[in-house]
Parts: structure tokens; sequence; C-alpha cells
């Protein structure tokens, strides 16, 4: 049978070569022989304050991001999550199946709360259990994500045991992260130890999907790096993650791995490796920029994708949430 995949973008900014090279690059490849459903999770964007205005646009701009990043909106389907409601419905059920000791191990509210853990809203805190709710609602396989994910995606198969357990039954299918090995935690440009992410307030720590070609190439002329040439070998890396993570880049990028990379440029200075890997950049993501604005003209086009999507992920989710409210012991709506 084929197997389903299940995978989603928070539409809370412009998406980094991170999530290009950690989750988007490998969907285009899964479609061809699986059932895949990507979703554009709206209720996950406002557990942070957004400006409604942004939000509209932002979702837009995600579906344009599929679409440019090669997913086949006939092939899968795409869907905004706020066009399922089943997604709350099963996220608030499965919130009451989740205990709150398994919520306080999660190291993405803790760095996402920050100081402010008081400030923080309830869906912020909760989130993991709606996460769980997106995949769990289609009976997912495999869960292609990057590697932040790894722990939410380990929560979500905990939960689904646990509450196939409790109720003796399958309800859901447990689901396995999808994670590559070169590209999993694409880090900072400023700083090789962070994560490169949408949300960072500089500019220059990330490269964005939508930048120019002049805009990437500046970036990567001004990335951190040490004042080492390049290894020949990977154990060369250790202790330079400025150098691993441009390595890193570099191979996710030309399909190689990182261990090739290190010895066609082993001995190589930063201002030989750098213009290299600018090209190779602007090779690969300026057309996928053009591409985004192309699709972003053709409003309706896009919108009727999103429809196409969202009632064929409804038809899936109400039959799973179906089952578990009867199963739950809630009444069927006559
Ligand atoms: P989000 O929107 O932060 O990121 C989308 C995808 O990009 C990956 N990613 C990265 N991969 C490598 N290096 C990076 N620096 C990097 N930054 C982001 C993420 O791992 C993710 O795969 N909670 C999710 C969205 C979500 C979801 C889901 C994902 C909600 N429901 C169900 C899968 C299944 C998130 O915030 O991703």
């Amino acid at each position: 049978m084929t197997k389903r995949i299940l995978s989603g973008v928070q539409p809370s900014g412009a998406l980094t070569l991170g999530n290009y090279l950690g989750a988007l690059k490998n969907w285009q490849s899964l479609q061809e022989n699986h059932d895949c459903l990507f979703c554009i999770v709206n209720l996950h964007a406002i557990t942070v304050p957004v400006e409604p205005d942004a939000l509209r646009k932002q979702t837009l701009e995600i579906a344009a991001t599929y679409l440019a990043c090669g997913i086949d909106p006939v092939q899968s389907h795409i869907f905004v999550q706020s066009h399922v409601p089943a997604h709350a419905e099963l996220g608030w059920v499965l919130g009451c199946k989740t205990p709150m000791g398994w919520l306080n191990r999660m190291t993405q509210f803790k760095d996402k709360a920050g100081k402010h853990k008081e400030k923080a809203s309830l869906g912020l805190y909760g989130y993991p259990t709606l996460q769980a709710a997106d995949i769990l609602l289609y009976q997912a396989d495999g869960v292609p994500v990057g590697d932040d994910q790894k722990q939410h995606i380990e929560l979500t198969r905990d939960i689904a045991m646990s509450v196939n357990s409790a109720y003796g039954k399958d309800l859901f299918t447990v689901p396995e992260p999808m994670i590559e090995k070169t590209a999993a935690r694409i880090m900072s440009l400023r700083d090789g130890t962070k994560k490169m992410s949408k949300s960072d307030p500089s500019d220059f720590s990330r490269l964005n999907l939508t930048d120019s070609a002049d805009e990437i190439r500046l970036k990567i002329k001004k990335a951190k790096t040490d004042s080492g040439p390049l290894p020949e070998t990977l154990e060369g890396l250790k202790d330079r993650p400025e150098a691993k993570n441009l390595v890193a880049i570099f191979a996710s990028l030309s399909k190689q791995s990182e261990e090739d990379v290190c010895r066609q440029y082993a001995g190589a200075p930063f201002s030989v490796f750098k213009p290299d890997l600018a090209d190779l950049a602007v090779e690969v993501l300026a057309p996928t920029g053009e591409s985004i604005k192309k699709y972003l003209k053709e409003t309706s086009e896009l919108e009727r994708h999103l429809k196409r999507g969202a009632d064929y992920a409804n038809e899936i989710a109400e039959k799973t949430l179906k089952d578990v409210f009867e199963t739950i012991g809630f009444l069927p709506r006559l």
C-alpha cells in the first residue's frame, strides 16, 4: 500500500535555506511514490503575536513556496490547516490525553518562551499536541522534517501509542520521523551554534528563499568563519561550527557528501570556497525566488490548489475524528 506522508510549515515569515534543505527539498522527491499532504500550519502561527494582514500574506507565500520548491499540487495535496476543522478538534482531545510532564520536556517551548514563560500563550505551550493531531489525523506513516522537530515527532509517537493502548484499539498509525542526515540542522550564518531561523532579528543570519542573487552573494561573503583553511576530512571540522555549517550547506546544495566537499576543498582558504558556495546557492535559490514571485501573481490558481487539497484532507481527517469521538464516548451527531 502507498505510504502516506504529512508535513507542514508555519506561515511566520519568508522561508529560509534551513527550511528548504531540512524539509522542502526532500518533500519533492517523496511525492513520486507516496501519498503526500503538505499543510500550511496557520493555527500554529498564532501561538505568538502576528498581524492579521501579515498572516494572510504569509499563508499565500508559503503556498507559492511549496509550488516553487517542486511540490506538484496535483500529485500531492497542499492545504491550509484552518480549512480542516478536525485539526483543532483532535488537538483538544490529544491535549486532554497528554500529561503536562511530557510537554514540560519540550525544548522548543523553552527556547521560544525564553525568560518570559509567564507571558507565553497557552497555545504555545500546548502546540506539540496540535502538531500531533496534524499528523495522527491522516494516519501518516512518515513525517519529513528538520532535526529541530524530532522531539515533537517523538512526542507524537508517544501520544499515539498511549491512546491506542488506553482504548485497546489501533486508532492511530505510529509515524516515523524522516530526517535527512546532511542538512538536518542548518545553522545561522552569523553564529554556527545557533539554528538558522526565519525569526532571527538579523537578516544576515540566513538566506531567504526570496533573496536576490546579489543578497545571496553578500550574505555568504559576510558569513562568519574562522581563519583556518578547509580541512581534508570531516574530523578537521570538529569545534569549527561555522566552517562545518558552510560545508554542510555546500554538500546539501550540490547533493554530495560532506566528506566529498572536504576532499574537494582540502587546504583551500574561505576566499576560494565562499565564491563557489555563493555560485551554487545562487544557482539553486535564485530561480526558486523568481518562481515564488510568479506563483504569487496567480492568487486564484493558488486558492484553487488549496481548496482541492483541503477537500482531500477533510475527507481523511473527518474519518479519523469520527473514530476517535466514538471511541472516547462522544455521542454521534444526528
Ligand atoms: P517550521 O515552520 O519552524 O519549519 C518548517 C520545516 O523546516 C525545518 N527547519 C530546518 N531544517 C534544517 N535546518 C534549519 N535551520 C531549519 N529550520 C527549520 C523544520 O524542521 C520543519 O521541518 N512545528 C513545525 C510545523 C508543524 C509540523 C506539523 C511539521 C506543525 N505541524 C506536522 C510536521 C508535521 C514548525 O514549526 O516548523
